[in-house]
């Protein structure tokens, strides 16, 4: 599979991968993070069942007749967000980061409630909750269908709590408090209220627990009309900030978040890239067991600095998910972002970056295990180069 692909012109094997999979407590981050630009290779651990189910589908594939379909037509083609989620997406590496951005510039505690802006289907969020069972997530989001697909196919696996954990918010980030709850399943919260009663629960905040019916009413609730906790992190990430392309909307999006974070300290952290190769028409592709992931970006326009970048997939002989995302990106500077985040009330703004692979060379395995090795550093200079993908952070009230 994928391997009768026709080869795009520049064929670029990214090098990160996921390391080891157990979050070693923020000293170091062995498991890099993931993006889309930088898509890692697919672990074993994380990825087993993900690989059974897509091979399973592509075997249904086999016999279809293909060519390149709209994604209403490909059947059992898997879903976009499952391919998504396989291709651009390693929660334990940012989680890592996360937590070690958050011990060195606010410390004194242990991080427990993130936000996950512009979530998607918070594949992250519902990672956060995994590994201790004091953690909350809130997750936001314009598109319902990715929030649905997340409570169905992502939170669904967790165990017995991760509803009453976490909450899905459909709206703007730009009008958070607006944002309404995206309804779980009634029965799993109530069911999931009489195993968590503790204050780990997000449910317990939004929900009478002497009376559920309550819970019908709280499940139309809005972000304002609840009582969520402060947040210690709340983050932005595979590029998510690009679609905003405002200046005076940016900063009203940091404002959103500057307010939602904790009066003890917290973090905010989003991610950007650069480089010559992400100002030009650029498509990558990577090969994965049984499907191919390719990046597509359009022309980029220096005076908007605008580009529109397409993420298509493969699998199956012929069987072609082309523009299964799309998104219209303002590719916003780091100077821009850190004076931005100034202006919102950040305290003080740090840049942690890594240089890519060359998007020219055609990648082999050499290139890829030399490039596993290479981490993000906190610089305050870096000389511009073919690509580049870099977090920042922004630290408020310390
Ligand atoms: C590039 S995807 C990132 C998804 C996810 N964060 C990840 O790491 O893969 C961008 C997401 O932002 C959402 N989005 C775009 N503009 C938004 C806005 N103004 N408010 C809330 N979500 C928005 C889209 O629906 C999409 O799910």
């Amino acid at each position: 599979m994928g391997k009768s692909g026709k080869k795009t012109k520049e064929s670029h094997r990214h090098g990160r991968g996921r390391g080891a999979s157990h979050f070693r407590g923020g000293d170091d981050c062995d498991d890099l993070p993931s993006s889309a630009y930088d898509a890692p290779p697919p672990h074993r651990e994380d990825s087993d069942d993900d690989d059974t189910d897509v091979a399973a589908a592509e075997d249904e594939q086999e016999d279809v007749d293909g060519g390149d379909l709209d994604q209403r037509q490909v059947g059992s083609m898997p879903s976009k967000f499952h391919l998504y989620q396989l291709s651009v997406q390693s929660p334990k590496g940012d989680i890592s980061y996360l937590q070690k951005f958050f011990l060195m510039y606010v410390g004194g505690r242990v991080p427990l409630h993130l936000q996950e802006d512009f979530c998607g289907t918070a594949l992250l969020s519902t990672e956060w909750l995994h590994s201790d069972a004091r953690r909350t997530a809130i997750g936001l989001d314009l598109d319902l269908e990715s929030l649905e697909w997340c409570l169905e196919n992502n939170l669904s696996k967790i165990g017995a709590d991760g509803y009453s954990r976490m909450l899905l918010f459909h709206g703007n980030v730009l009008q958070p408090n607006e944002a309404c709850i995206v309804k779980q399943n009634i029965s799993d919260l109530v069911q999931d209220m009489h195993i968590n009663n503790d204050n780990s629960s997000l449910a317990s905040n939004i929900c009478d627990q002497s009376d559920p019916t309550n819970l019908k009413c709280s499940a139309n609730s809005t972000m304002s009309s609840v009582t969520l906790p402060a947040r210690d992190i709340i983050c932005a990430f595979n590029y998510s900030c690009c679609c905003l392309h405002r200046r005076k909307d940016l900063v009203l999006y940091f404002r959103h978040a500057f307010n939602a974070l904790s009066k003890r300290g917290g973090i905010f952290v989003m991610d950007v890239y650069g480089g010559t190769s992400s100002e030009r028409k650029l498509r990558l592709q990577r090969r994965f067991p049984s499907f191919t992931y390719f990046w597509e970006q359009e022309e980029f326009d220096i005076i908007s600095r605008q580009t529109r970048i397409s993420l298509h997939f493969q699998a199956g002989k012929k069987q072609m998910l082309r523009h299964a995302f799309t998104y219209h990106w303002r590719l916003w500077s780091i100077p821009e972002i850190k004076d931005c985040l100034e202006e919102a009330g950040f305290k003080s703004i740090h840049t942690w970056i890594r240089e890519m692979p060359n998007t020219q060379s055609s990648g082999n395995a050499k290139e890829y295990n030399a490039d596993r090795d290479v981490k993000y550093e906190e610089l305050q200079h870096f000389s511009q180069g073919d690509a580049w993908n870099a977090y920042v952070v922004g630290v408020a009230n310390v």
